[in-house]
This record gives structure tokens, sequence and C-alpha cells, in this order.
């Protein structure tokens, strides 16, 4: 029987002959360093593809944001943050000269039908969470005038420029009619004039430009941005001569601008990535198969069901909560990220929370083996799924050699899942052989905000609101 590759101390009480199986699921699980640095290696090359003129996997959206905030911004934004789960609508005021805001904001939870309905429902929708918001919150611009919006629209989109944007494809499993390949905006301006709402966009930006922007406005040294929730994605500030898909634009010698990388769809033609039986079927079975593979490898959308795979196939073989009704265990998406966490961060002697969690979501009396085992494959699926996010974190700043950084980084699994933040860490140390006594040279630091007021400052950068050299003709209202 091949021995298990960590022995870890939480089986150390289990029968072998009742873990020997796991040894497969370590194989599958289990990124070596060798693997991380070559996948890195990889993620850099398409990287560059996807700025050249030919493009590859990586879409590599030009933002049209083409400097970062310099402190002077002023005025006050509404922004709306259409991401996975939820719409937050937020009011910012940003104080000219602080590096500080105020914002009011609340969210709203998008309900499940929206996520695969038509686009008029889904416009709809936001325009009503948006009517509600500034009914209560009593927010009225003066006669005549608007509020600037910003629009934060976590997907994949081709801009022409900042105030527009072409739906490339749905990601996170949603599936909403008449969007892909249309302009976003008068889509939403459409709903939003139906409702008379005093308000004009003027900045369409994504999730990971949104924390760029906030946490290089609070801490320069920032220079990836970065999310990992739902969905995983990362942009950064790139030099337009590195840019050849740009060559035809007659841009400046010196001309940045901020790249939205969509890495999600990073190895979409399965060169590197070490994709098991679960991720395969993890593909199959979403709503657009062969697109984001790595993004459905790493991100809190699929990791729960990446472990109910594992579950139900144990379960089957009679590996694992024998002579138990698994009927509510087979359903689809199940198991979210949360149940990961929650497992993961039981270190009660009897792992009651974990046995709740079972009980109450599964109708399963788990005994204490299987727990152990259950414990066990969720570390390897959470590791997995950290450690290659590093990759993607690495190729970055490998590729423009920003070795020395901070990275900015958003979202509740990386906020919330204890663990991920170092698991990801220890995967960049591996990558780069960083020193034993060195303190992380790339540092992933939690970042908030991103889509209050990393949405207010690409308005005012789209609407030249900054104190001095006011240029647009629609007032950031202060
Ligand atoms: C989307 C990105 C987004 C990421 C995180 C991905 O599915 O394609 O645009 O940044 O999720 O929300």
């Amino acid at each position: 029987m091949p021995p298990l590759r960590y022995r870890p101390e939480m089986l150390a009480d289990i029968p072998e002959e009742r873990t020997y199986f796991l040894k497969q699921y370590e194989d599958w699980f289990t990124v070596e360093t060798p693997e991380l640095k070559k996948i890195t290696d990889h993620f850099v090359k398409e990287l560059d593809k996807g700025l050249s003129k030919e493009g590859g996997n990586i879409p590599m959206n030009v933002t049209w944001i083409t400097a970062f905030p310099n402190g002077c911004e002023e005025g006050r934004v509404l922004t709306i943050d259409m991401g996975g789960t939820n719409l937050r609508v937020c009011d910012v005021y940003l104080p000219a000269g602080r590096r500080d805001f105020e914002q009011t904001q609340r969210k709203y939870k998008l309900p499940e039908e929206i996520k695969t309905g038509s686009g008029e429902q889904l416009w709809d929708w936001i325009a009503d969470c948006l009517k509600s918001f500034m009914e209560d919150k009593r927010i009225e611009p003066p006669e005549g005038e608007k509020f600037s919006l910003a629009f934060t629209f976590s997907f994949p989109v081709y801009q022409s420029d900042i105030k527009c944007g072409v739906l490339q494809r749905w990601t996170k499993n949603f599936n909403v009619t008449g969007v892909e390949g249309h302009d976003v905006v008068p889509q939403l301006e459409v709903a939003l004039g139906k409702k008379h709402l005093p308000v004009e966009i003027v900045a369409v930006i994504n999730d990971t430009t949104g924390t760029l922007l906030a946490s290089h406005y609070r801490d320069p040294h920032v220079k990836v941005g970065s999310i990992f929730s739902t969905g995983c994605n990362a942009a950064y500030m790139e030099d337009c001569k590195n840019i050849p898909k740009l060559q035809e634009q007659g841009l400046a010698e010196d001309a940045t601008v901020i790249i939205n990388t969509e890495y999600g769809a990073f190895d979409n033609d399965r060169k590197v990535l070490p994709l098991t039986p679960f991720d395969r079927r993890i593909d199959q079975q979403s709503v657009q198969p062969g697109t984001q593979i790595y993004e459905k490898m790493v991100a809190g959308l699929y990791i729960g069901e990446m472990l109910r795979l594992v579950l139900v196939t144990l379960c089957e073989e009679g590996k694992l909560l024998q002579g138990q009704d698994i009927t509510r265990l087979r359903r689809e998406n199940a198991v979210d990220a949360t149940f990961l966490s929650i497992a993961e961060l039981d270190i009660s002697e009897g792992l009651q929370d974990m046995r709740v969690e079972f009980e109450e979501n599964f109708s399963l009396s788990p005994n204490m083996h299987d727990l152990k085992i259950c414990r066990y494959l969720i570390s390897l699926i959470s590791k997995r799924a950290a450690r290659l996010y590093a990759c993607g974190i690495a190729a970055i700043c490998k590729k423009n050699n920003a070795l020395k950084c901070h990275v900015g980084v958003d979202g509740a699994v990386f906020n919330k899942y204890s663990g991920f933040k170092s698991r990801a860490s220890q995967a960049l140390r591996e990558i780069f052989d960083w020193p034993a006594e060195e303190l992380d040279l790339i540092a992933l630091n939690p970042s908030e905000d991103g889509s209050g007021v990393g949405a207010a400052l690409a308005a005012a950068l789209a609407t030249g609101c900054e104190s001095k050299g006011r240029s647009s003709k629609i007032a950031c209202l202060v």
C-alpha cells in the first residue's frame, strides 16, 4: 500500500486500510514547487500573447485608465457593482487633497433567476435597486444636474473607451440573454431612463481595476489589484509600448494603461494545468464549457462543487459515509466555499462545527473518521486553489519585473477563508525561491472598497474631476 505523501497527523488514528485511497487524491490535488514554476512561466508567455495583435487565451483587456489617482480627486459619485453574488450600490464622497473618503452603501442579493434571465430583466432589476437606494438615502442632485455613475461590471468586456464595454462572454455561470457581444452601457441606460434616474454613466470598470485603484490610492507600493471570490482575476498598470495591439493608436512613448487581464481564461487550451477528472466534470457541467479553465480550478464558485463531487464519488465507492442517504449531497452546487472554510476552522476535539454543517445542510451524520478524511480532502482542494492562484500573481509580477511589491486582494474567499493567504504566500515563496529569513517580497494585502472608492476614483479620472483642471461637462457633484 503506498504511504500517504504527508501522513497528516489528523489521520494518524485511522487504520491505513481506510485511508489508502487518499493517496490518489493527494496525487491529483498536490502541486509541487517545480510544477508551480512551470505553470508560472507558461502564464508569463500567455499574458504577453494576450497583449499581442493575434491575442491568445487571456484577453488582457485595455481599460483606458491611463494613470493612478494622485490624491487630488474630488467629488461625489454614485457607484454600482455587479459582482457574482451581490449588487453593491455606494454613494462616495472624495474630499480633495486627502487620501480619504466617505461612503454609504447597500448590498442587494442577486436573485438566482436574474443570472439566467433576459438582459432587460437584469438591467431593470439593477435600476430598481439604484432607485430604492437613492430614495432611501434621499440622494437628489440640484435641479437640472446629474450624478456621475461608475459601473463596476465584473465580467470580460472589450472597451474602445472607458464609457463603454462590450461583453465578450459571461463567466461565473451567468447566462443572461441578449447581452454577449453588446455594449452594456446603452442597455443599462435604457433601464435607468425608464425610472427617470438623474444619473449619467461615466465609467465602466472591472472589480480588479477598482481594487487596484483603491489600494494604490492608499498604498503606492501596490502594483497589482486582484479579486479572489466567486471568480478570480487581476489587473495591473502596463506600459503601452509593451502592448502591440495598441500600436496603431499613436499613443505617447511613455503612456501607460491599466490592463484587466481576465486571466481566469488562462490555459483554456489545457497545456499546463494539472486537471483532475473532477475539474473536467466541473467544466462540462458549467454554463460555458471550455472557458475559464483556470478560474474553474481555483475560484470560490467552484471549490465547493469540487468537494461535493469528490465526496459523492467516495460515497458511491463505499469509502465514506457508509450506509447513509446522500440525496441532498447529490444536488449540483449544494456545497459552497463557506462549508470548506468552516471545516478548516474547526479545531474542536469532536469536529463539532463540521458535524453540524453536515447535519443541517445534508441530513448526514458522519462518524469521526469520515469527518477527518473530509477535512483532509478539503485541505487538499483549498491548498491547490491557493497555490494555483499564486501562479497568476507571480506571473504578472515576473512579467513586469515587479519582484518586490504589494498586491491588493479583495473578495470574500481571500478575506474570510482562514489559511488561504498564507498558503498562497508560501507558494509565491517557492516560485521565487525567497530565502527563509526574508519576509514576503510580494505581499498579498487585503483590500476593500474597490467597488466604492475604486470605482469613484475611476469616475473622477474619467471626468477630470481633480481639484485642479476640472474639465468635464458633468460635474461630479461636490
Ligand atoms: C470575471 C472577471 C472578474 C472576476 C472576479 C471573473 O469571472 O471574468 O471580470 O474580475 O470574475 O469577480
